[in-house]
């Protein structure tokens, strides 16, 4: 007797709209991928992780929203990449059961009032230049997380800042949800993979190695006074300072974000810097023997 086996894949869907979201039976757990699109291997990374945590059951959804209320800076949100019939293809390629991409009329209907705030680790680093920037941050995935209610929700390292509060908010806003976080993807050359990195031209790509070059001569260097190997990477970078000026160059506690002075305790060297007008962020952990 034959047994025929028919392996087919249901076919990728998209949602547009809260209204369908809400009302979609997902087969269970949920496991939710946020991005704004643009994506890259970096996001292929975090993806595929989801698809192997799901194995043969359960929904794995990737978001896909270029949220406005996150960039402080107009014009970096109009000259944000903006790629989605390719994303598509790349949720199809990898898997993607469902992809949730609504408009902006959707996500923030007029007027809307009511926002979520980090008070505390959203302070440091990347907080304190670019203000607003993480309160549109928590909204929007607060947002997500009560339309897709995933079991496990996957972010980057990339964004380490982001990820210390989206484990902060899944705290205090009392959220079932597990946090998976995923090593960041870079280049061949180091450069950490980035929807931004799209504007940069070749040479801006090749002198941005620079950045983890930094960043690793930091962690290798063996020195415990932040001050010193904040100077380290200083001068490391500034050895592009044509092209490339730094923003800032921190050491941190890892479990607060907090300046740190000696590294007796698990660290994070963190950088941003501008190249032209593109401002690009990258970490190292420094683990504490
Ligand atoms: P986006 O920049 O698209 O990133 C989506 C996810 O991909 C984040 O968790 C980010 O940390 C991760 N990521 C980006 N580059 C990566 C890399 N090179 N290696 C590994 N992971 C990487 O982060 C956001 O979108 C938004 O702020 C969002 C959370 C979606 C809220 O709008």
């Amino acid at each position: 007797m034959f047994t025929f086996y028919l392996v087919y894949r249901v076919s990728l869907k998209v949602i547009k709209t809260i209204k369908e979201i809400t009302n979609w039976e997902f087969l269970q757990p949920v496991i939710l991928v946020p991005t704004m699109g643009a994506l890259h291997d970096g996001h292929r990374k975090l993806i595929r992780e989801g698809n192997a945590i799901k194995g043969n059951k359960g929904t794995l959804v990737v978001s896909i929203y270029l949220n406005p209320i996150q960039f402080n800076d107009p014009k970096d949100l109009d000259k944000y990449p903006r790629t989605l019939d390719t994303d598509y293809e790349t949720c199809e390629e990898e898997g993607v059961d469902l992809i949730f991409a609504p408009s902006d009329v959707e996500m923030y209907p007029n007027p809307y009032s009511i926002g979520v705030s980090e008070n505390n680790i959203s302070q440091e680093l990347c907080g304190s230049k670019r203000p607003g920037h993480f309160d549109g941050v928590c909204t929007v995935v607060t947002k997500l997380f009560n339309l897709i209610k995933p079991k496990i929700a996957i972010f980057g390292k990339k964004d380490y800042q982001q990820l210390s509060i989206i484990r902060q908010l899944i705290i205090d806003l009392n959220y079932p949800i597990e946090i998976i976080a995923i090593e960041t993807q870079r280049d061949k050359n180091g450069l950490a993979m980035s929807s931004r990195n799209e504007q940069l031209n070749e040479i801006e790509k090749e002198k941005a190695s620079v950045i983890y070059k930094a960043l690793e001569a930091m962690v290798n260097s063996g020195e415990s006074q932040s001050k010193h190997l904040i100077k380290l990477g200083k001068s490391i970078i500034e050895k592009e300072s044509q092209i490339i000026k730094i923003d800032y160059i921190e050491v941190v506690d890892r479990s607060n974000l907090k300046k740190l002075k000696v590294i007796d305790r698990p660290a994070l060297a963190a950088i941003a810097v501008f190249i032209g007008k593109t401002r690009l962020i990258d970490n190292i952990e420094i683990d504490f023997e």
